[in-house]
């Protein structure tokens, strides 16, 4: 045991492109106690009381407005309820809607914990791959036929369609189509982890999946952390009705009421106020500066060989390495050459030695562009030695 008191420290020397959260010095600390006392202030004790299963309703309420005012899809208060985050979110999902003998389709890479949090509940996967314009939903297609003649039944995807974690990419607008085409006529419930939608650095975020889709094709589910704070656990789902009902009417929440009902209440508060918006508009500032730092550093220091995408949101950049160079080997040349990163093989069932993950939120320019020169210079000793 250890007095931590927080998931991710990073270590002194080392420049931590692997982590992938918020910079904490972004965290609208101040404001988020000022809605602490708002909020008691204006609910009392029933927000320490146990919780409704889909959340409170003002909160939701300024959700579904909000999302049907940019999405021009229309949620309500029958098709979303608030969530414990996506990562509660998802492995609720799984539990409420997946059978032991299903199949669980994966994007090949994918989010890491994605995968964890499926593998926890013993469910068999099957990964499709990706490329610079998302899932390739030929492939899914072909696997799933696939997985029919193999009497399994194929039953949900996992994927995050926008601003890509760990590649950086987004499906394509007529790939979004013939996947939700594709779903509603197998049958196949569609997860999409919409984690990073606001923060889109060129140009809005493509339609969501959800927003395209026959309702109950798509559950998508809409975080706080990234543009709030992670520690706030609260996220949102939008659904067909019997889905959130499925979602919410559960052992789990009638005996703990929500999982993050005191958040909510701080959460609705923020957004009342109407600070979300700027908050929002300040971070995208911010990690878009980062972002052009470290592509810029990245396109000038590393050796031939290396690929990358330059993300148009979200928080990452998937760096493929030159032929010959594994990511697991070269993790202990860039921590001391003073630069972490998560190697592939994290993203996938099997494989991904080839590439890594950076995250640029947490530096400011001048220490990215040290960190790219660093994994350069770790690169090329790398390369050196095969
Ligand atoms: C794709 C993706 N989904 C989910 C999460 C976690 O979301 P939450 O904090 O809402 O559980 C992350 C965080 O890194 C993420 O990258």
């Amino acid at each position: 045991m250890t007095d931590r008191v927080q998931q991710q420290q990073p270590r002194p020397g080392i420049i931590e492109l692997g982590f992938g959260e918020p910079d904490l010095t972004l965290l609208p600390t101040p404001i988020i106690e000022q809605c602490c006392r708002d909020a008691l202030a204006r609910h009392g004790r029933s927000m320490l009381a146990y919780g409704l299963n889909e959340g409170p309703a003002h909160l939701r309420r300024l959700i579904a407005e909000r999302v049907t005012r940019r999405e021009g899809r229309g949620a309500d208060l029958e098709t979303l309820i608030v969530t414990g985050g996506n990562s509660h979110g998802f492995a609720h999902i799984l539990d409420r809607f997946i059978d032991h003998d299903d199949v669980v389709f994966v994007e090949q890479p994918t989010y890491s914990l994605g995968l964890w949090i499926v593998r926890d509940r013993g469910v068999s996967m099957e990964p499709i791959d990706i490329d610079e314009d998302g899932l390739i939903v030929g492939l899914l297609e072909e696997r799933l036929a696939a997985v029919r003649r193999d009497g399994r039944r194929p039953r949900l995807l996992y994927t995050v369609p926008t601003f890509h974690n760990p590649a950086g990419v987004s499906l394509a607008v007529e790939r979004r189509r013939r996947l939700v085409e594709l779903a509603a006529a197998e049958d196949l419930l569609i997860v999409e982890d919409d984690a990073y939608r606001e923060l889109w650095y060129d140009e809005p975020a493509p339609a969501s999946l959800w927003s395209l889709a026959p309702a109950g094709t798509v559950l998508r589910l809409g975080s706080f952390s990234k543009v709030i704070a992670p520690g706030l656990r609260t996220g949102w789902l939008t659904a067909a009705r019997e889905q959130v009902e499925r979602y919410a009417d559960c052992g789990l929440m009638e005996s703990g009421g929500h999982v993050s009902w005191f958040s909510t209440f701080v959460t609705a508060q923020f957004l009342a106020e109407g600070l979300f918006d700027d908050h929002v508009a300040m971070l995208r500032s911010v990690y878009a500066e980062r972002r052009d730092a470290l592509c810029a550093a990245l396109q000038r220091e590393l050796p031939a060989g290396c690929r990358f995408v330059r993300p148009a949101g979200g928080f990452f950049i998937r760096v493929v390495l030159p032929r010959g160079v594994s990511a697991t080997r070269l993790l202990p040349v860039a921590e001391s050459h003073g630069v972490a990163f998560v190697p592939g093989t994290r993203n996938q069932l099997a494989g991904g030695d080839d590439s890594l993950r950076l995250g640029f939120t947490l530096y400011e320019p001048a220490e990215l562009r040290e960190g790219a020169a660093r994994l350069a210079a770790a690169v090329e000793q790398a390369a050196a030695r095969r």
